[in-house]
């Protein structure tokens, strides 16, 4: 294993860049902010000044794609962005969602109605205080609503210039390109890492077709990170955290990755963005993907 030349105050890009819809250039390791909310991702976090910290310390590192989405507090998640990071850096993209509401802690439940994906789009824009959207995901299609309604919605307000691009999030193949008979999409964010690899087809096509996969759960909400857990065995040939090593493979895995690993502490996001200092063996990779 060796690490490469970029310096280590600005590893995240090290992980090479991926360009999102033709135009928009981003670190291939960004920062998922679920985690800077209450339990249940719901509320205000117990500590709303290290939520801060963590923001602007992924931006330090070198982090310039930042996931979130309306449902998470809700909005406690964006309020914070916007109160870390505003006004914000060029070349910073931070990729929102809707298309679940939240009845309470731990519930998410898809509501795809042309109208409230619209309010939320509309709400997002307030809290992140944006005036358009660079990546705005349908969080989850709803089953009750047609698909082209749902996409539709996202195409007029792409038209209307309040969003850039389009993504979804859970879909199949086939959902994939039935959303794109009604718009352009530029990513797809799925539930994907080492231990459940289900999307492997979607990641395929994605690569194919030049779309972005973004792997939501990328250290397994921490499984892959813990003492004793399946890449504890593991040998290689650097001083590297297990959770190092779980964001290398999927760096290595496909080039359509665009890991965002979560986290409510400063430690563990210098940890996981150091990932990206790692290139893997063909023998760590093979041995990664094994213990897994
Ligand atoms: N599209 C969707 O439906 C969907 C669903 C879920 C998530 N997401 C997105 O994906 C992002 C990533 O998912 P995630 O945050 O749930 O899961 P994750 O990145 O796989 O894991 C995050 C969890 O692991 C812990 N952790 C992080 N780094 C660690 C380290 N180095 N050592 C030990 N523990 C560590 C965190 O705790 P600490 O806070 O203590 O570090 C947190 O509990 C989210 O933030 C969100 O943006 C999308």
């Amino acid at each position: 294993m060796t690490t490469d030349s970029t310096p280590t105050t600005r590893p995240a890009e090290a992980a090479g860049t991926l360009r999102l819809g033709g135009d928009l250039t981003v670190n291939r390791l960004g920062y998922g902010a679920m985690r800077l909310t209450g339990p249940g991702i719901w509320g205000e976090p117990s500590d709303p000044e290290q939520a801060v910290r963590v923001l602007r310390r992924a931006v330090e590192l070198g982090v310039n794609f930042i996931d979130t989405a309306d449902s998470y507090g809700p909005f406690t998640s964006e309020t914070t962005i916007r109160r870390a990071l505003h006004p914000y850096a060029d070349g910073l993209v931070i990729a929102t969602k809707a298309g679940l509401t939240r009845p309470g802690p731990n519930d998410w439940r898809p509501l795809g109605r042309p109208e409230y994906l619209r309010q939320q789009a509309e709400l997002s824009l307030r809290h992140l205080g944006l005036e358009r959207i660079d990546l705005f995901q349908l969080h989850r299609i709803d089953p009750a609503v047609p698909l082209e309604d749902q996409v539709g919605e996202l195409k007029l307000l792409q038209e209307e210039g309040k969003i850039r691009h389009i993504g979804l999030s859970e879909v199949t193949v086939e959902e994939i390109e039935r959303a794109r008979g009604t718009a352009e999409i530029v990513s797809v964010q799925n539930l994907y890492n080492l231990a459940d690899r289900t999307h492997e087809e979607v990641l395929r096509h994605c690569e194919q077709q030049g779309l972005a996969f973004i792997p939501w759960f990328p250290i397994a909400t921490g499984r892959l990170a813990a003492p004793g857990g399946p890449l504890a065995s593991v040998q290689v040939s650097r001083a590297a955290t297990a959770a190092q090593l779980a964001l290398a493979w999927l760096l290595r895995h496909s080039p359509a990755l665009l890991p965002i690993p979560g986290t409510s502490s400063v430690e563990h996001l210098e940890e996981n963005t150091a990932g990206a200092l790692i290139a893997l063996s063909d023998e760590e990779y093979e041995a990664i993907g094994a213990a897994a």
